[in-house]
């Protein structure tokens, strides 16, 4: 079994393309692995059906294929915790299957939570609220981008290299920016900016206004 993030790579924020996405599936595929894809921020990357891509790609080349598809980020309920299995095999084995899926579900919940998975439907299965959905997805998805463009041209002005410029290229909510745990603790300290001690910070935890605030303070302590 092999677990993968679909697109926007958490906690990292890379993001592969097509060929590497091949790549990927040829390594998978030549050892035998069962690929297991946590789908988690669809919508947040290249758009609701590019980040879709690589799962569809792996699902369509393999026998065997589990997807974990997150709610949670996509339709903004983070607190009701909610998504879909998908477990996709040989109509031979589907009786197995499912019957290890019943097995897990009693183990862990029983009878989960329905509020969260009946909003998801209510949106889903109305048009006019389903467009709605897709309008306000992109316009979180293009203020993040919108972010991670004027982030990494604050970070080139401010540090004078390029050594930021992957920023502009991740994709989704998260980015770790390479900084050492020394620098990042010297930005709390000195700077009052709190982030993850591997440097990865929340894009969509930033504004206009705290962008360049953070390249001039990320240019001080890495200068
Ligand atoms: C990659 C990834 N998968 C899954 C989750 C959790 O998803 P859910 O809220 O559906 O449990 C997160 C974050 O909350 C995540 O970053």
């Amino acid at each position: 079994m092999v677990l993968l993030h679909g697109c926007c790579h958490n906690p990292t924020g890379a993001n592969l393309d097509a060929g590497q996405w091949a790549e990927v599936a040829a390594l998978m595929a030549a050892r035998g692995a069962v690929p297991f894809i946590d789908l988690a921020y669809q919508g947040f990357g290249d758009g609701l059906e590019a980040d879709a891509a690589a799962t569809r790609a792996i699902a369509d080349q393999f026998p065997e294929v589990l997807i974990a598809a997150s709610c949670s980020k996509n339709f903004g309920i983070y607190r009701e915790r909610t998504g879909i299995l998908i477990a996709l095999t040989e109509r031979s084995r589907k009786d197995v299957v499912q019957g290890n899926l019943n097995f897990l579900n009693r183990q862990n919940y029983s009878f989960p939570p329905d509020h969260g998975a009946r909003l998801v439907t209510m949106i889903l299965e109305d048009p006019v609220l389903t467009a709605d959905w897709k309008a306000e997805l992109e316009e979180v998805r293009q203020n993040m981008l919108t972010l991670r463009r004027t982030l990494a041209d604050e970070l080139r002005r401010a540090t004078n290299s390029d050594r930021f410029d992957f920023v502009a290229h991740h994709r989704g909510m998260f980015s770790r920016l390479g900084l050492t745990e020394a620098e990042v603790d010297v930005l709390r300290q000195d700077h009052g900016i709190y982030m993850v001690s591997d440097s990865r910070i929340n894009i969509a935890g930033l504004n206009a206004r705290t962008v360049p605030v953070l390249a001039a303070a990320i240019a001080k302590v890495t200068g």
